[in-house]
């Protein structure tokens, strides 16, 4: 066992624009986050992750960054964020940044000058081609635009206004290594380093897997030839700091993962994987069926048990990526219950768990009426691509269930209009649901779903085996209760979460039949927590979503 710090944190995910208005014009900021970090703080969590708060078009709400070394005006200044940072320092929250490399804005200054031609000093900072190959770009059409000014195709793996950085030059190198530095200087303790596993593309760029769709590029750009070589380089960097890097790894599988988290290789202390994400998908938002837990658990248990001993886990079910959890996979209509069963599904699990802004009251999706009132670029682009011959209802109806945009509607803080978000009409739409679901009623209420998070975040802390314990998992293939286990020593909890609205037997792995475990945590309010109980296979029937967490001495 090592004692790395972020093992026995957790952290809490900010996503500006909706967190909270703090100078009354509809838009988030670092004002309203400074009066809001006690909140934070008193979740439990030990951090924040600043989804990127640069300056930006917006073309994918700051993850086209214009300007690595600002801050959007529409967040504030340099001196607020430092503000920010130093009272978020004060109550004993680490602050980490989005690194987004892989792509910068097309408004970047370097982009402005790559474009003028190829005898300018930033011609190649980005990835220029006389003739595009046949990748598809994973939000807008082709991966390839042409650029009048520069007479050339620019490849963009995301959308048309964020142009892939070549990160084969090694002075696009030196710029990433010098924006690490600048922000470490200033004081903030890591890194969320966005589609860190796309950076590095095969030379020659070949053409793609025919008759693939969106991804169709992908074995040539994920986990390219010299990806881990550029990763070490940024890793001394963030050794002099003792700072604390997660990677964004979309598509990333087990064995891949394992490059970047262990052995000589070792570039990053966590990956957030994206397969426990797909029990009700493929790819979030391409194809949808109904939500399987037993693929929700097989992921889970398949990350869990691989990195056992030998490397860490970033554990997360909602950020700014995803439709609302709630929404997914529990019930809009048992919102308290499954809100809070949900979170007993991830947050006892082996690694550091990520909270994302509205997760800790339940918030949950959104249903706008047309496409014109979203605003997330992926979103717009799905809808064009949707089957065509689907009626509009349909393919709103596709948007409704996948649509990043479920993930930014403002936060809700009370009753008052907007939301408590804003004294002004909002940038985008409050959820309707917000009279009910806010975080004033939640503080009241000793049973809330925000209750229940402070409640699970202080057991883990407080728990070396919850924190490093053994993990493993009883009865996958029941397809309405996860069931897993967490050890050391002579300490055991075993964690029963029951997915269905209806009732069903409570599963007991048949060493632990008869024996006497306390109850710790319990999501429905009547069920005695404390209280020591014999177990017995047969005997208990668990309620709608209903949740529990035990503990024994062996
Ligand atoms: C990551 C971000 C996402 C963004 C994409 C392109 O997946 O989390 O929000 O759109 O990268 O930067
Ligand atoms: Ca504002």
């Amino acid at each position: 066992m090592d004692n790395e710090w972020y093992k026995r944190m957790s952290f809490y995910q900010i996503w500006i624009r909706s967190f909270k208005d703090g100078n009354g014009d509809g838009i988030g900021d670092l004002y309203g986050v400074y009066d809001k970090l006690e909140y934070i703080r008193s979740l439990g969590v030990d951090g924040i992750w600043f989804s990127p708060i640069y300056p930006s078009p917006n073309a994918d709400f700051g993850y086209d960054i214009s300007d690595y070394k600002d801050i959007h005006p529409d967040y504030g200044t340099l001196e607020q964020f430092k503000k920010v940072l130093d009272k978020a320092h004060a109550l004993g929250l680490k602050v980490i940044m989005d690194l987004v490399v892989n792509h910068t804005s097309d408004e970047h200054k370097w982009f402005k000058e790559s474009r003028k031609g190829k005898d300018n000093p930033y011609s190649d900072y980005y990835i220029w081609r006389d003739k595009p190959n046949n990748w598809d770009s994973l939000f807008e059409g082709k991966a390839w635009e042409y650029d009048e000014e520069r007479g050339q195709y620019y490849l963009h793996l995301f959308a048309k206004k964020q142009p892939d950085l070549n990160m084969d030059n090694p002075k696009v190198r030196e710029e990433v290594k010098s924006i690490m530095r600048f922000w470490l200087d200033m004081g903030v303790d890591g890194f969320r380093e966005d589609v860190i596993n796309f950076i590095s593309k095969k030379e020659g760029l070949p053409n793609g897997i025919p008759f693939v769709p969106a991804v169709n590029g992908m074995p040539f750009y994920k986990d390219g030839p010299h990806i881990h070589e550029y990763m070490a380089e940024f890793r001394k960097v963030c050794e002099e700091y003792d700072c604390f890097q997660v990677g964004e790894g979309p598509m990333t599988t087990v064995r891949s993962a394992m490059k970047y988290l262990t052995g000589p290789t070792k570039s990053l202390d966590m990956m957030f994987s994206f397969d426990h994400m797909m029990a009700d998908c493929l790819y979030t938002e391409y194809v949808h069926r109904p939500f399987k837990l037993y693929k929700y658990k097989r992921a889970l248990s398949k990350w869990q048990y691989a990195l056992q001993g030998k490397a860490w886990n970033a554990l997360y079910i909602e950020n700014h990526d995803h439709p609302r959890i709630i929404s997914r996979y529990g019930s809009e209509r048992y919102r308290r219950e499954s809100g809070t069963m949900l979170a007993v599904s991830f947050l006892f699990l082996q690694g550091t768990p990520f909270i994302y802004q509205g997760q800790e009251i339940g918030m949950s999706n959104i249903r706008l009426r047309s496409i014109d009132d979203y605003e997330d670029v992926s979103s717009k682009e799905n809808f064009h691509k949707y089957h065509l011959k689907d009626s509009l209802e349909r393919r709103l109806k596709r948007i409704h269930i996948s649509s990043r945009d479920s993930a930014r509607t403002p936060v809700q803080w009370d009753s008052s209009a907007y939301a408590g978000f804003s004294k002004k009409k909002p940038w985008f739409f409050v959820n309707p649901n917000y009279t009910a679901v806010n975080v004033a009623a939640e503080e009241k209420d000793p049973d809330s779903i925000l209750n229940f998070y402070r409640k699970c975040l202080n057991l883990r802390k407080n728990s070396r085996t919850l924190i490093y314990g053994s993990y493993r998992e009883y009865f996958p293939k029941d397809p309405e209760v996860y069931i897993y286990e967490r050890a050391m020593g002579n300490i055991r909890y075993l964690i029963i979460c029951s997915f269905v609205k209806h009732k069903v037997f409570m599963l007991v792995p048949k060493k632990y039949n008869g024996m006497k475990m306390e109850l710790v945590l319990d999501n429905y309010p009547d069920i005695r927590s404390g209280q020591v109980e014999t177990v017995k296979i047969g005997s208990c029937l668990l309620k709608p979503y209903e949740a529990r967490v035990y503990r024994f001495h062996v």
